[in-house]
């Protein structure tokens, strides 16, 4: 069902960014990946391209550049003729206590995790619109967290961003949603990457998921399965947890 189809993700030089474009690549997708650090990318277009992807196309992108994201996506659309689905995977978490927190590191959490994402889902939606459906024109889904249901402690900056992308995504998938675009929010519970390093002790504090996390290739064929539901079906929000199957991570 995805062979073929044309998939840009962004956060792709890690996690589970770079884990969806792995399980992607097995469908034989073809894909364009995002993030800022080149090198990181390089390393998982060729890991992809190893993995069955048909064509991978890589360009390092700061998703809160409006000229970047634009330009990265319309590469993206030169190369590939359509783009079938975009994922917003990238991320970060700056913690600290509101009591002293930075503004600087405000605008960065807000304009990573929220900005990025409407840039990025704003700059696929026009040429979405225009192509034609089989069966649908495109899809989006947008990486949220538990942390954007419940507020944790020294994570006011990310659950702020993550809170406000559940109610872009909801937003923006009515409006499309008679145009044949599917746009669905994921919201995983603590993920084993580079992010959790940093964030999980704040993150578990408040959770009830205490002691176990995801892999990120678990959420990655989550996400596989939200693009691969049957066209009619909506699957708009997905709250994942990890089941206690004895691997404490
Ligand atoms: N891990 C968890 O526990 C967890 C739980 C729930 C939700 N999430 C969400 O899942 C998503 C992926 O996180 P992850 O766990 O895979 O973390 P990760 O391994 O740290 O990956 C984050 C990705 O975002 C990219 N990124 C960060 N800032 C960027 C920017 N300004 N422009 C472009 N790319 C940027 C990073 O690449 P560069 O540094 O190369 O730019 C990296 O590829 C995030 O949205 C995160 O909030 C994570």
């Amino acid at each position: 069902m995805l062979q073929h189809q044309v998939v840009v993700i962004t956060g792709a030089s890690s996690g589970i960014g770079a884990a969806a474009a792995l399980a992607l690549a097995q469908r034989g997708a073809r894909l364009c990946l995002l993030a800022r650090s080149a090198d990181r990318l390089a390393e998982v277009a060729e890991a992809a391209r190893k993995q069955g992807a048909v064509d991978v196309f890589w360009q390092s992108c700061d998703v809160r550049d409006e000229a970047a994201v634009n330009d990265a996506i319309t590469a993206a659309h030169e190369r590939f003729g359509r783009i079938d689905a975009l994922i917003n995977s990238a991320g970060l978490s700056l913690n600290g206590a509101v009591n002293g927190y930075a503004l600087d590191d405000w605008r960065t959490v807000i304009e990573t995790n929220l900005t990025g994402t409407f840039l990025c889902c704003r700059a696929v939606l026009p040429l979405m619109m225009e192509q034609a459906a089989h069966p649908l024109r495109g899809q989006i889904v947008n990486l949220s967290s538990g942390a954007g249901r419940n507020g944790i402690k020294h994570m006011a900056a990310y659950c702020a961003a993550k809170f406000g992308v559940i109610g872009f995504t909801e937003s923006l998938a009515h409006e499309v949603r008679n145009d044949d675009i599917r746009v669905s929010v994921l919201l995983p519970a603590s993920t084993a990457t580079n992010f959790s390093r940093v964030a999980r002790r704040a993150e578990q504090a408040e959770s009830s998921d205490i002691g176990y996390a995801l892999t990120a290739e678990e959420v990655a064929e989550v996400i596989v399965a939200m693009l691969a539901q049957p066209p009619q079906a909506w699957m708009s929000e997905v709250v994942l947890r990890p089941l206690n199957l004895e691997r404490k991570r």
